[in-house]
């Protein structure tokens, strides 16, 4: 069996590496050349732990290739998945279908027959049946009959992509009755299946609903402990103390439940939205009124940091120095999208602080997106003269620092903990002034 992945960001090309690592010939396409370029020799435009080495492996094998070439993909695969992103579109809350739709429009006319589509990207509930039949449309009239379209959620974790897309808490797969979509992905997972991985067979609608209804519940979970965050600061409670007591209760778990920041990156908070969105256009929006507060709670987090902030600075950030550790939205990627980090860096600076941001990994992305941010080489670079450090992506490399140091180059020894990561105790020790979202001051 021959296999596309088509789209070769994050979800694509660890997809892509996954799958010849399985032992398929794979072919990955993209429409940006120079990525093709970057992935054709081994490597990724991304920092994702373990995904260079998997796909230097196979590309040097042969096993996996890259083209921009739509008639060579359709050629190539037996089955084809589709990994495009969607986006939320500017300026509302629903997703951006097209990088999707032109993906399914621009492979149907190439496709061979008895060909089967596989979609992993996030959609609003409803587009599997409208892509099978954009699909029938637009694929050669003699074979059109013999395509199969499934979809087939991926729940990937950036920083985590290479592990949990080999070794996935459970296999979706949303498929036409009667049709061969579960035969085929069967056949296609079965070193995984054989592995004991649960392989959960629905029909379209109920697996586009798998990944925005657990996308929406892990969201809801971090609000809810952040919204005990709220009402520990009002009450002199502890809410890191309070999520360890909840967790002891296995209904409720531990995972997720951290308290700070908030949520950010590439797909919670745009899948809430899409979700409201959708639900609305389905007029079952009342439904998913509480995703609302999900957001605000998430939003207000990051406002409730510059508040501390500029009280820590004395009621005004005006002459004052801001370290920022952190700008990836959560450690172990360079993602920047919608980093809560770099929202509370950017509100700060524009109040008039002078904000010096230092990441581990994501410094190139974050100064594409934010070009009028100052960023150091070294976390110690970015501390040097502070008023106060805020340590908003918890990184090893932060945990590791030494306040003793760090406490001899900044000009006053304040610390806001936005991640409840850093140890109270050592920074207190320390002679730091050591406050978090949260906690008692
Ligand atoms: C999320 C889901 O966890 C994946 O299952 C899903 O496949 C993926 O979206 C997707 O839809 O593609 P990801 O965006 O990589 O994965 O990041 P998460 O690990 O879920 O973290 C999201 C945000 O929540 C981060 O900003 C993180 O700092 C924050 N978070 C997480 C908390 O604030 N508290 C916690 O306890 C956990």
């Amino acid at each position: 069996m021959r296999i596309t992945v088509i789209g070769t960001g994050y979800l694509g090309a660890t997809h892509a590496a996954c799958m010849a690592e399985l032992g398929y010939e794979v072919l990955g396409l993209d429409i940006d050349p120079e990525k093709i370029a970057t992935l054709s020799q081994g490597r990724t435009p991304m920092y994702e732990p373990g995904l260079d080495p998997l796909l230097e492996k196979h590309v040097t094998s042969g096993r996996l290739r890259f083209t921009t070439d739509w008639a060579e993909a359709g050629a190539f695969g037996d089955v084809h998945f589709v990994c495009t992103n969607t986006p939320q579109r500017k300026g509302e809350f629903a997703c951006d279908m097209s990088y999707v739709e032109s993906a399914f429009d621009l492979l149907a006319p190439h496709l061979r027959e008895n060909a089967v589509v596989v979609g992993k990207s996030t959609v609003p509930v409803g587009s599997a049946a409208r892509l099978a039949e954009r699909l029938a449309a637009n694929a050669p009239a003699d074979i059109a009959d013999s395509v199969e379209l499934a979809w087939n959620p991926e729940f990937l974790r950036e920083g985590y992509a290479v592990q949990d897309t080999l070794h996935p808490d459970r296999l979706v797969v949303g498929v036409r009755a009667g049709g061969r979509g579960e035969a085929v992905l069967r056949q296609v997972y079965a070193p995984m299946i054989a592995e004991g991985v649960p392989f959960l067979v629905t029909d379209y609608p109920t697996a586009e609903l798998v990944k925005t209804a657990a996308n929406s519940f892990l969201a809801t979970k971090i609000s809810f402990i952040n919204a005990m965050a709220e009402v520990c600061e009002a009450s002199g409670a502890d809410v890191v103390q309070l999520s360890a007591a909840l967790a002891y209760d296995e209904r409720i778990g531990g995972k997720f439940l951290g308290a700070g920041l908030g949520f950010g990156g590439g797909c919670l908070p745009k899948d809430i939205r899409a979700f409201m969105a959708r639900a609305g256009e389905l007029g079952a929006d009342q439904a998913l009124t509480f995703l609302r507060e999900v957001d605000s709670i998430n939003m207000r987090r990051r406002s409730r940091m510059v508040e501390l902030a500029r009280e820590q600075c004395g009621g005004g950030f005006l002459g004052r120095r801001i370290a920022v550790l952190g700008a990836a939205f959560k450690p172990n990627s360079d993602d920047v999208r919608d980093s809560p980090a770099l929202n509370v860096a950017a509100q700060i600076q524009l109040q008039g602080g002078q904000v010096n941001v230092y990441d581990p990994k994501a410094m190139d992305n974050a100064r594409k997106l934010f070009p009028g941010l100052s960023f150091a080489p070294t976390a110690l670079e970015a501390a040097a003269g502070a008023h106060v450090v805020l340590h908003l992506t918890e990184w090893q490399e932060f945990r590791d620092l030494d306040p003793a140091v760090l406490g001899e180059i900044v000009a006053e020894r304040r610390v806001l903990d936005g991640r409840n990561a850093l140890d109270p105790q050592r920074w207190r020790t320390a002679g730091w002034t050591y406050r978090a979202l949260g906690r008692p001051g």
